[in-house]
């Protein structure tokens, strides 16, 4: 495992870390959990991400207790949650001072952890100002709650007006931003984010890089039983790939599958491999609901070396 650091900042993580959504505290069971973070942290992952919304917060109780057990040296580890979908209430979500500061203390109480390494706001609020946001954010640092603050999925110019607020204030700036990066999902990352990484030196801890298990190529196939696509909630997410969007995307997958043939890897790991290729990736979250598809994800890292300029331009070629 090779390690980055977190966009300009001094924060090391590794090039693949772990997440909850879905899985904790809803689609696998506690021992599962388990054992997918006993084999991500004996492979070298030092970052595990969670949010106040995963499974209702039942993720961060999961993952908390599992730290716990397994007694891992809180400096060996890096850990996050997220703000804005806390409750049902009108102050139970969103990104207010009364929101953020009780949902941090809420994540560290679920946790069991005295501070929160990264936290996230969420998504952008338009009903809170983005000053107040920034203060709060600054606030929860200068109590020793958190070490460094981000967002997930804020647009360019939001994350410059916090930025700007922020140094004009003097006000902590945000240091990473959590967006989708995957084959199949790049102009955020690509584009519209281009100018953030060397103006404001923005990290970034992107997700779903497999585009929900869509670019293992599984799904060329029809849909299994425990597919997280049957799960009720993720209805949007089978819709992504039926009907004649769908069936373009598929198309994609299928001639990606080819491409990974010819370099002799799986299309998991070519498509994980190609988000790690970008140099402003910080790192790369992985998702599993069996601790079979997490061992091997992490084999990807073997087969770095294949994933050349070369393949890059072909895999382009078919992505465009
Ligand atoms: N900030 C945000 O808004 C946001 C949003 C989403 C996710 N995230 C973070 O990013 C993390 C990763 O996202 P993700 O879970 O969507 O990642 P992903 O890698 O795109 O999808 C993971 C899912 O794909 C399937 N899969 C993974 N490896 C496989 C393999 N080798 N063979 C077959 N199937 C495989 C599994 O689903 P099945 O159960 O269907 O087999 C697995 O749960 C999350 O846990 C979360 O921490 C953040």
């Amino acid at each position: 495992m090779e390690y980055r650091r977190l966009g300009s900042s001094g924060l090391k993580v590794s090039e693949f870390s772990f997440g909850a959504w879905v899985t904790f505290g809803s689609q696998v069971d506690n021992s599962t959990a388990t054992e997918c973070m006993k084999i991500a942290y004996d492979a070298g992952v030092n970052f595990f991400d969670n949010a106040e919304t995963y499974a209702s917060g039942r993720a961060e109780t999961v993952m908390g207790n599992i730290l716990k057990q397994m007694k891992w040296d809180r400096t060996t580890y890096v850990v996050s949650s997220k703000v804005f979908w806390g409750g049902k209430l009108p102050n139970q979500r969103g990104l207010s001072r009364k929101h953020i500061m009780e949902a941090c203390d809420a994540a560290l109480k679920r946790l069991q952890v005295d501070y929160l390494d990264l936290y996230f706001c969420h998504r952008p609020d338009p009903d809170t100002p983005i000053e107040e946001t920034v203060r709060a954010m600054t606030d929860l640092i200068r109590m020793g709650k958190v070490l460094y603050w981000g967002t997930s999925e804020w647009s360019a110019e939001a994350i410059m007006e916090a930025y700007n607020l922020s140094r004009k204030y003097m006000l902590v700036p945000p240091t990473m931003e959590q967006p989708q990066y995957n084959m199949l999902h790049r102009d955020k990352v690509e584009r519209e984010f281009a100018n953030l990484y060397s103006e404001i030196g923005l990290g970034l801890t992107i997700w779903s890089p497999l585009a929900s298990g869509i670019l293992t190529g599984k799904y060329n196939k029809g849909i299994s039983k425990d597919s997280r696509l049957n799960i009720p909630a993720m209805s949007w997410l089978k819709e992504s790939i039926t009907g004649e969007e769908g069936e373009k995307k598929l198309d994609m997958v299928r001639k990606l599958e080819k491409l990974a043939k010819e370099v002799g890897i799986s299309l998991n790991h070519l498509a994980l491999l190609w988000c790690l290729s970008n140099k402003n990736v910080s790192t790369v979250i992985l998702g599993a609901s069996k601790a079979e598809q997490l061992a091997d994800n992490l084999k990807a890292l073997d087969a770095k070396n294949l994933v050349n300029n070369e393949v890059l331009q072909k895999i382009n070629a078919v992505i465009q």
